[in-house]
């Protein structure tokens, strides 16, 4: 069967449509990378509102009726048998975006923007402050608009529900709610174990003077082993570490430097390096249709910490890159095996601060928010209960009381951007790279020699296959269950902490 000609000029004018939407958003994107990384300080408000201005073109493009027109048409049964099912995606993406946008009145766009712009600015005081009350009319604001979102979009079981699929397109509170459980438990018995273990580690190697410049050469070194095209991508130095992508071709990721600490710089870089591979990855053909992005937040986050953790902690990738690291730092690393720093760079503690957190505590950090964001907007918590439900739940899960809210409740900015329902993509990415390492092992089993001989092709390889060449074309769940041969088991990471952590802390 042929395409008849009007569905044929039907699915092009729709992609032409799309691609002057991606255009427009990496547009805004590139100003959002040269704020972070080049702008200087004053050229604050003219770019707000340049983004102000692009940002309403991109959502009036997202809302046209005659991007709605075009949809129905395509939408039709005989519409979707003649088109081929990379078309047939487009459609299926695009209506997922169009209906999420369309939902939301214009007014309440407004209002988000105005309420999360004042919000970071509060939150900013009031972390400085450590001062709860500076905050927290701004977040009662977001949280009351937030729902009313939740309430416009529309959801099955709890209203969270329709904030976290914005991230995690399929997740719901009471999947998560089950995997996170699970996940609590096992790592709070790990921890226990670890408390009374024979063996302490330290990060004594770590924490010296470290010339940032030779920081910056071995980061780089480990990225182009990694795969990373510097023709296709650059690293710049930000406050905050990031990856933003204007197409798979021109890829850009932060890092930053402590001159007394090796560990922050370099994985970041490693971290970083694992999105950007993914955005590198995406294949030509899908970009600027709307299937050229990943599967969701929570897939993005399992390429990162892959890499970082999985990979970047291990032993047959310090057996590689300790020698060349030592050609940099040949008095600081005197003496350092491989093995010494593998447990340098693993060292467990309970600790306050998420972003500073080892690989086992960092998803306790996370399932405490998760608990706390889907009551809060589903209104079983409140605002004014934040500051000492937070102390209680840390005391609970992580075992350390904050001394006060600014090493608590106020730590991070995600609430006051407005971005309820990001915080599980964290945890599901250590669980999705968990179990997907499980696989790769299968599928390669000299995959731990390679890496210790500097070969990374391989898991790259598998990774642009399994992952990397689909974009948006799958969700996350058939994503993994295509990769992996099953649906999402915590089993993977919880098996990978215990055998990791046993072993170094020296328990049976
Ligand atoms: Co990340």
């Amino acid at each position: 069967m042929t395409l008849s000609a009007t569905k044929t000029e039907r699915i092009a004018e729709l992609r032409d449509c799309v691609a002057e939407i991606v255009d427009l958003s990496q547009a805004a994107a590139v100003l959002g990378w040269d704020q972070e990384t080049m702008m200087p300080p004053k050229g604050a408000d003219f770019r707000a509102t340049q983004q102000a201005t692009l940002h309403g073109v991109i959502h009036e493009r997202l809302t046209a009726p005659r991007l709605g027109e075009l949809l129905a048409e395509l939408e039709e049964p005989t519409a979707q048998q003649e088109l081929s099912p990379v078309d047939q995606a487009i459609v299926r993406v695009i209506r997922r975006d169009y209906d999420r946008t369309t939902k939301l009145p214009a007014s309440l766009v407004r209002e988000l923007a105005l309420a999360t712009t004042r919000g970071v600015e509060s939150w900013r005081r009031a972390r400085r402050e450590s001062r709860w009350e500076t905050f927290a009319p701004d977040l009662r604001r977001i949280v009351e608009l937030k729902r009313h979102e939740a309430a416009c979009i529309g959801f099955q079981d709890v209203a969270y529900d329709a904030l976290l699929d914005q991230f995690e397109p399929g997740a719901t509170t009471a999947q998560l709610r089950s995997l996170f459980s699970a996940l609590r438990a096992e790592t709070v018995a790990l921890l226990g174990l670890i408390d009374r273990a024979p063996r302490r580690l330290s990060r004594a190697i770590l924490e010296q003077p470290y010339d940032p410049a030779k920081q910056r050469q071995f980061g780089e070194l480990i990225l182009r082993q990694m795969g990373f095209d510097f023709d296709a991508g650059r690293e710049d130095v930000s406050a905050h570490p990031f990856t933003t992508s204007f197409g798979p071709t021109d890829v850009r990721i932060t890092t930053r430097y402590d001159d007394h600490d090796l560990g922050v710089a370099l994985y970041a870089t490693i971290h970083e390096g694992g999105h950007a591979l993914y955005d590198q990855g995406i294949p030509l053909e899908l970009a600027r249709t709307g299937l050229g992005e990943c599967a969701s937040l929570g897939i993005h986050e399992s390429q990162s910490r892959l890499w970082e953790n999985i990979i970047g902690r291990s032993l047959p990738f310090w057996t590689f890159a300790l020698p060349r690291l030592r050609e940099l730092f040949p008095t600081q690393l005197e003496g350092v095996t491989p093995e010494g720093m593998v447990e340098a760079v693993n060292r467990v503690a309970r600790s306050l601060i998420r972003v500073e957190a080892d690989e086992v505590t960092y998803n306790l950090h996370i399932i405490l928010r998760f608990e706390i964001e889907w009551r809060l907007i589903g209104g079983e918590v409140n605002v004014d209960d934040l500051p000492s439900l937070w102390n209680q739940m840390m005391e609970q899960y992580v075992g350390v009381t904050p001394p006060n809210d600014a090493l608590g409740v106020l730590q991070d900015t995600h609430w006051a951007s407005g971005l309820f329902g990001y915080f599980p993509t964290y945890t599901l990415g250590n669980l999705y790279a968990a179990q997907l390492w499980m696989r790769i092992r299968q599928e390669i089993p000299e995959v731990e020699a390679q890496l210790a001989a500097g070969q990374f092709q391989s898991v790259l390889r598998w990774l642009r296959d399994r992952i990397h060449r689909h974009g948006r074309m799958l969700t996350p769940a058939q994503l993994i269950e295509q990769a992996t041969g099953e649906p999402l088991n915590p089993a993977y990471l919880v098996g990978y902490l215990n055998q990791k952590y046993r072993a170094l802390y020296g328990l049976a």
